[in-house]
C-alpha cells in the first residue's frame, strides 16, 4: 500500500513544533528508536478484539484521563487515583449495562497538545503557545516556550514508569472486586453518591459470596481479581510516534508501540494530511475525533482510508460536538455510516464541545452540559437503531475544582480553589463517578424502553 512509518513526511502537516536544533532532534529520534517499545503488538491485538465486541454492542468502552499529562504532577498516587476512579466507574457501568467494560486511560503518553492559536498573550506579552510537556514548558517566559527535543526522552521514561505502575495495579490485588467496597473516596463517603456506591458494592459482595459457594473464585476466574487498563493518547507529535513505531517480529505488520490505542485530533484529521497518512499504516486500534465540522461524505472517506478492510474494533469515532450541536449534526453522520455499512465504534466525548471561560476567568465546563450531551448521544443512537458504544472523558482521580456543577455544586467562584490542570478542565473524581451513575441510569432505562 506504499506506506512506510515515514511516508507522512511527504504530506502537509499541522500542529508540530519547529525545533531549532535539527541535529539534536535527529540524535534524540535515533535514541528513541533504539529504546524498547512501551506496549507490545500482541496487547494491541487483544484490545482490538475487545473493541470488536464494543463495535457489536457486546461490551462498552470507557476512556478517560488528563487532558495533558504533566512532568511536575507525575506521582504514583496520581496514577493510582486515576486507576481507581476508572475502575469504580467501570464497575458501575458493568453493573448497569450487564456487559464488560473495556477500560482505556488517557495516560502514559498523553503529553502533546494541539492549540487553536500559535501565540499566547498575557499582560501585553506575546509568547509561543505551550504545546504540552513533551514539547515545551508551560512557564510563561520566552526560554520556557522553546521546543526542546530531549523532552521526548523524559516523556518516554514517564510513560514507561506509568505503564509499569498500571500493570502492577491491575494484577497486584488493587483491582480485586472483593476490595470494591474499600475503594470509596473519602470526599463522597457520607454523601448520597457515596451511599449509592456502597449499596451497589454490597450487592456485588453478596454476588461474589454466592459465586464462591458455587466454586467460582479468583483462582478459577482470574478476572474477579485482575483487570487490564489499556493506554492511549493523541498521536500528535510525529517524531515521537515514528520513533516508537515498530514491525511486529512475530506476526509482521507495523504498530505504534507508544500506546495500545492512539487517536487523531479534530485539528489534524485532514484527509490528505500527514497524520492520516501515518495512521492508515499502523495496525493498532485507532480513534478519530469528529465535530460538527465534518460532512457525512468526508467521514465515509476517512473510514475507507483508515479501515479499508472494514475490520471491527479498528476504528472508533469520538464525537465531540457540544451539547448545543449534537442533535443537529450527529444523525446525518450515523445514517451515512449505516448506509455504507462501515464498522465503527461510536464514542461520546462530551468535554471538548462544551468548554467556556468562566466569569472568574477559568477555562471550564458545566457538568450539566456534559451530561446533556451524553444523554443526547444515547437518545440519537436509540432513534437511529445504532450502538452508543462508549464514552471519552477528561477526568482525574483527584478532588480538583475545574468543572462547574455536580453534586458538590462547584461554582464559578470556587474554580480557583484547586485548579491544577495544565490544559483543559477535568471532571474530578466525584463528578466522574456521578456521571457514571447517571450513564448507568440511562443504560437501564434504554434497556426497559
Ligand atoms: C483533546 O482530546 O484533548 C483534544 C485536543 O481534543 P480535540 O482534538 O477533540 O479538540
Ligand atoms: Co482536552
Amino acid at each position: 500500500m506504499n506506506w512506510s512509518k515515514e511516508s507522512w513526511k511527504k504530506k502537509p502537516i499541522k500542529q508540530q513544533p519547529t525545533y531549532q536544533d535539527i541535529k539534536e532532534l535527529s540524535i534524540i529520534e535515533k535514541e528513541l528508536s533504539n529504546l524498547p517499545p512501551l506496549v507490545f503488538a500482541g496487547e494491541t491485538r487483544n484490545l482490538k478484539k475487545e473493541l470488536a465486541k464494543v463495535c457489536r454492542g457486546e461490551a462498552y468502552l470507557l476512556q478517560g484521563g488528563d487532558c495533558a499529562e504533566s512532568f511536575d504532577q507525575f506521582s504514583a498516587n496520581n496514577i493510582k487515583d486515576l486507576f481507581k476512579i476508572l475502575l469504580q466507574m467501570a464497575v458501575v457501568l458493568t453493573y448497569a449495562g450487564e456487559k464488560p467494560v473495556v477500560k482505556i486511560g488517557r495516560v502514559a503518553g498523553q503529553f502533546a497538545k494541539p492549540r487553536s492559536s500559535d501565540i499566547e498573550s498575557k499582560d501585553g506579552l506575546e509568547l509561543p503557545s505551550f504545546r504540552g510537556d513533551i514539547i515545551n514548558s508551560s512557564e510563561f517566559n520566552q526560554n520556557a516556550r522553546i521546543p526542546d527535543p530531549s523532552r521526548m526522552i523524559k516523556a518516554y521514561n514517564q510513560a514507561a514508569v506509568t505503564q509499569n505502575l498500571l500493570k502492577g495495579f491491575a494484577r497486584g490485588g488493587l483491582a480485586d472486586l472483593h476490595e470494591v467496597t474499600k475503594w470509596n473516596l473519602d470526599f463522597v463517603k457520607n454523601s448520597t453518591l457515596g451511599l449509592k456506591y456502597q449499596e451497589m458494592a454490597k450487592q456485588i459482595e453478596q454476588t461474589l459470596k454466592f459465586m464462591e459457594s458455587c466454586g467460582i473464585n479468583p483462582s478459577s476466574s482470574p478476572q474477579i481479581a485482575e483487570t487490564t487498563l489499556y493506554t492511549s493518547h493523541e498521536a500528535l507529535l510525529m517524531p515521537y510516534e515514528t520513533a516508537l513505531t515498530r514491525e511486529d517480529s512475530t506476526k509482521g505488520g507495523w504498530y505504534d508501540c507508544s500506546a495500545h490505542f492512539v487517536w487523531i485530533g479534530e485539528r489534524t484529521r485532514d484527509l490528505d494530511g500527514a497524520h492520516i497518512e501515518f495512521f492508515r499504516g499502523i495496525q493498532n486500534p485507532i480513534g478519530v475525533k469528529i465535530s460538527d465540522k465534518i460532512s457525512p461524505d468526508e467521514l465515509i472517506k476517512l473510514t475507507q482510508v483508515l479501515n479499508p478492510t472494514n475490520e471491527e474494533g479498528r476504528l472508533t469515532l469520538i464525537v465531540r460536538m457540544g451539547a448545543d450541536k449534537i442533535e443537529e449534526n450527529l444523525p446525518s453522520l450515523i445514517r451515512a455510516i449505516k448506509k455504507e455499512g462501515r464498522n465503527v465504534i461510536w464514542s461520546s466525548d462530551p468535554m471538548h464541545g462544551n468548554t467556556f471561560n468562566s466569569s472568574t476567568n477559568y477555562k471550564t465546563r458545566m457538568f450539566d452540559k456534559v451530561l446533556f450531551e451524553v444523554k443526547k448521544f444515547f437518545e440519537i443512537h436509540k432513534a437511529e437503531g445504532t450502538i452508543p458504544g462508549g464514552i471519552h472523558l477528561e477526568m482525574t482521580g483527584k478532588n480538583v475544582t475545574e468543572c462547574v456543577g455536580g453534586f458538590q455544586d462547584i461554582t464559578e467562584e470556587k474554580l480557583g480553589e484547586k485548579y491544577t490542570t495544565t490544559c483543559d478542565p477535568r471532571l474530578n473524581a466525584s463528578q466522574a463517578l456521578e456521571l457514571a451513575f447517571l450513564i448507568s441510569d440511562i443504560m437501564k432505562k434504554s434497556k426497559i424502553g
